[in-house]
């Protein structure tokens, strides 16, 4: 630890260095207790302006897990990870792939809704979190992936890949392919692909539709 002096500049950026999650993370708890305590979590900043904790949903059973980005409106307004338009774009996607959305564990690389309004109480606009927020929401998702022991996760998009495997991560360059990589201290099989917001964006739709349910096929193949 380096001396501070309190007055100092540095002094009122210490709060956001030590932007963290571990705190709040209980020991030894089961999917239900970690969801409870993640409810009260105030690791950074983002639980001020959103109304709850997104957690993960699914059971400590599944096989697959499926890492997004963050909880949009629609997830934040019901406390349930991608029940909004990219979620129903992502459990058409897996049914087509030949992977059973209610068996899969889905879940975010941060926890809570980001985003800034269009006018004075207008539209919530959803925006990315930074790596701080990222890195600061990663001992829920280290949890969840330890009680989970998935046999494979999905990584939708590069907020997610950049959280799970680092800055470098390039979706482009690895969508489709099955990785082997440490992660929290597991190896860990993934498979990266688009997150399913982009395709909802996408101008030839129905082209990044085909290549998103493509690389799940990968997904669904390495689960045999
Ligand atoms: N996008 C995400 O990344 N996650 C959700 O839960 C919903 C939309
Ligand atoms: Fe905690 Fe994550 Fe929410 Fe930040 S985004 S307050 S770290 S749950």
């Amino acid at each position: 630890m380096s001396p501070r002096t309190p007055a100092s500049p540095a002094a009122s950026r210490a709060p956001e260095d030590a932007y963290t999650a571990e705190p709040f993370v209980p020991d030894r708890a089961d999917l239900a207790a970690l969801r409870e305590a993640a409810a009260g979590c105030r690791g950074c900043p983002l639980h001020r302006d959103a109304t709850r904790t997104v957690f993960g949903a699914g059971s400590a059973g599944a096989r697959v897990m499926l890492v997004g980005e963050q909880p949009g409106d629609q997830e934040d307004r019901q406390g349930r990870p991608f029940v909004g338009p990219a979620g129903k774009l992502l459990d058409r996607a897996l049914a087509e792939a030949g992977i059973d959305p209610g068996e899969a564990y889905v879940t975010n690389a941060v926890k809570h809704f980001k985003f800034t309004r269009a006018g004075t109480g207008g539209r919530r606009i959803h925006k990315a979190p930074t790596r701080r927020e990222t890195t600061a929401c990663g001992p829920w998702l280290a949890a969840e992936l330890a009680l989970v022991e998935p046999e494979l996760i999905v990584v939708l998009g590069a907020t997610a890949g950049k959280a799970l495997l680092g800055p470098a991560f390039r979706v482009t360059r690895v969508r489709g392919t099955v990785l082997r990589e440490e992660i929290h201290g597991r190896r860990e099989r993934l498979v990266p692909t688009v997150h399913p917001s982009a395709v909802l964006r996408a101008e030839d739709r129905e082209a990044a539709y085909r290549g998103l349910v493509s690389d799940l096929r990968v997904a669904a193949r390495a689960l045999g």
